[in-house]
Formats: structure tokens, C-alpha cells, sequence
């Protein structure tokens, strides 16, 4: 028997989500465009002067704009007609260095999108798809999305939360940072502490050529390298800090990576495994988090997982 309310419901919820899939299209495309960028700080705008700041179709903008109001990522002023980003709406939509950024974590569902006949054909015979045989927006996303939480908060909140280890990156020891992707965690922490050297290792080589461009770019490669090599098997001993950041998770024998860095780890090292990043957020937040993540788990780390076995 259908329970009318219960059928109601749950339908308003299918539906809200399938309006954040054609949202997200819209917010890369704002962000792409560099449609929040013209409206950040600049107060209420009409259709026709932002499409004239960021050099875009005004037909287009004014649609747009619209579907930006209906989902609550832009306010209307009726009487004038005009469009407004407020402070709080550019920190998450057009402050590319803000750590609450978000556009660019629409790469990831993108690009699980791309590959859902990879993930279909996964799901039929059990077999995995590696991390670089996804599309680019997988990694890509990944990295430009983490790398504003790590700017905010790894050197000033998540090292300081280990005992000791401050100290001792200021005096001078070796880091592994394994599974590094871009290697944006390594080129923050390179640049912090100047007598460290630093040591990236991810099992996906293009990833490892980004983290070479990135280290060049930001003028660390005298401190920092970059390395194809699997968690269970990197080069080098001793090392002051080994972190994993948001991979441990992604790796297909988490047991193997960490019964290595027990062998390489320095006997007064200190092992990290990532913040606990939903420490302040609430529940709400902590409940979509963790839908997002089961998704991604169960679409990238298990496919990695069998590939890599
Ligand atoms: C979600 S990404 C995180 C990348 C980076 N730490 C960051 O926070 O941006 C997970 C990374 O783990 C790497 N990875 C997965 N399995 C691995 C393994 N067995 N050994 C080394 N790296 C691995 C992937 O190639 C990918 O770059």
C-alpha cells in the first residue's frame, strides 16, 4: 500500500537532488566563466552590466542569473532588477583562495558522470578501474578542492595538533607524503618549514608530473621531490612524519602502506593520517559529507582497490 505523505516526500527529495545535478552544471559554468568573479563586491548588478564585466552573451547571463536566484546562490532585487552576490554566497563561489571554495568540487561528480560506463562494467565483473583511467576532473577536482582546506588549516591547525612534530619540521627532518596527488600538501608544509625535505609519492604518474610543475611554480624543488611509487614500497628510511592525506582510504591494500611506513618511519616519527575534517561542521553538513564521500568510495576507492590488488 503507498503511503501518499511518504510518497511526497521522498519524491521532493529525489527532486532536490536532481535539481542540484543541473545546479552544479551551473555553478561550473559561473565559476569557469568567471560570472561570480564580475559579481563578487560589486553590490546589486543588472543582467546586461555583468554580462558586460565578464564578457558573456547577456541572453545567456540573464538565464542563468535566474536559475542562480531560484537555487539561493545569488540574491534578487525585484524593484530595480537587479543581482547580488553577497560576501558570504563569494566566499564559497568566487574567492578561488577561500577555504570554504567550492566550484571546483564539482569536477569530482562530473567526472563520475564521464565514467559511468567504466563503473557499470566494474559492477558486472568485479574488476577495478584505476585512478588515472578516470577522467581528469577526478583528480584534477580532487586536488584544486583539498588544496584551499590544506592552505587554511595544515600548518596553522593540523600539525600543531601533533605532539612535538612543529619543532622538529623547524629543526630539520624528512616528510613522506604519501599518496601527495598535486602535491599541494608537501609544497605548504616545504615553504613552512625550510629545513624539512619533503618527499611525495602517489602511484599515479601524471599526478606526480602536476606535483613537479606545482613544485617548480612555487620555487620549493630544492626541498621537495616528487616520485611514482606505490604506499607499500616508496624509497627511504627514517622518516621524522609520514602523512596520508585523504588516501589512505583510496589505497587498495591500506594494511601493506601502513605496515610500510612502520618500517620507514623514524623511531621518534610520527605517523599522520589526515585532520578529522568534519570537526566543525554539523550534523547536517557531516550527513551530506558523508554521502558524498560513500559515493566517491564506492565509485573510485573500490575500483582502485581491485585494480591495484
Ligand atoms: C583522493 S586523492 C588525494 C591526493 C592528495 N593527498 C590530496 O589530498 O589532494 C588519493 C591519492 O591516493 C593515490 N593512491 C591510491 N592508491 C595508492 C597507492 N597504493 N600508493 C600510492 N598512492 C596511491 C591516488 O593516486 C591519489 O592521488
Amino acid at each position: 500500500m503507498i503511503n501518499q505523505a511518504k510518497l511526497e516526500s521522498f519524491l521532493g527529495r529525489a527532486i532536490a537532488d536532481l535539481s542540484a545535478g543541473y545546479g552544479g552544471v551551473m555553478v561550473s559554468l559561473g565559476s569557469k566563466l568567471g560570472l561570480y568573479k564580475a559579481m563578487a563586491g560589486v553590490g546589486p548588478i543588472s543582467a546586461r552590466e555583468l554580462a558586460v564585466r565578464a564578457g558573456c552573451a547577456e541572453r545567456y547571463v540573464r538565464e542563468w542569473l535566474n536559475a542562480q536566484v531560484a537555487g539561493g546562490y545569488v540574491e534578487y532585487h525585484a524593484l530595480s532588477e537587479t543581482y547580488e552576490l553577497s560576501p558570504e554566497q563569494a566566499m564559497v563561489l568566487a574567492d578561488e583562495d577561500s577555504p570554504v571554495f567550492l566550484p571546483h568540487a564539482w569536477e569530482v561528480p562530473a567526472s563520475m558522470w564521464f565514467d559511468e560506463d567504466k563503473a557499470i562494467e566494474a559492477f558486472r565483473t568485479g574488476k577495478g578501474v584505476a585512478w588515472g583511467d578516470h577522467d581528469g576532473r577526478l583528480y584534477c577536482g580532487v586536488a584544486a578542492f583539498y588544496r584551499n582546506a590544506y592552505r587554511g588549516s595544515l600548518v596553522s591547525e593540523w600539525l600543531p595538533a601533533l605532539d612535538g612534530i612543529v619543532d622538529k619540521l623547524d629543526a630539520g627532518i624528512t616528510v613522506a607524503d604519501v599518496g601527495c596527488g598535486h602535491g599541494h600538501s608537501s609544497i605548504l608544509m616545504a615553504q613552512a618549514f625550510p629545513r624539512s625535505q619533503f618527499h611525495g609519492f602517489d602511484v599515479h604518474p601524471a599526478s606526480i608530473d602536476e606535483a613537479r610543475r606545482n613544485a617548480a611554480e612555487a620555487g620549493v624543488v630544492e626541498r621537495v621531490a616528487f616520485d611514482a611509487a606505490r604506499a607499500s614500497d616508496y624509497p627511504g628510511r627514517n622518516y621524522g612524519l609520514i602523512c596520508f592525506f585523504d588516501c589512505l582510504h583510496d589505497m587498495g591494500d591500506p594494511l601493506a602502506a601502513a605496515r610500510h611506513a612502520a618500517e620507514v618511519l623514524a623511531p621518534d616519527g610520527t605517523p599522520n593520517t589526515g585532520p578529522a575534517i568534519c570537526r566543525r561542521i554539523d550534523n547536517a553538513m557531516v550527513k551530506a559529507v558523508a554521502r558524498a564521500f560513500r559515493w566517491r568510495e564506492m565509485l573510485v576507492g573500490i575500483e582502485i582497490r581491485r585494480a591495484q590488488l
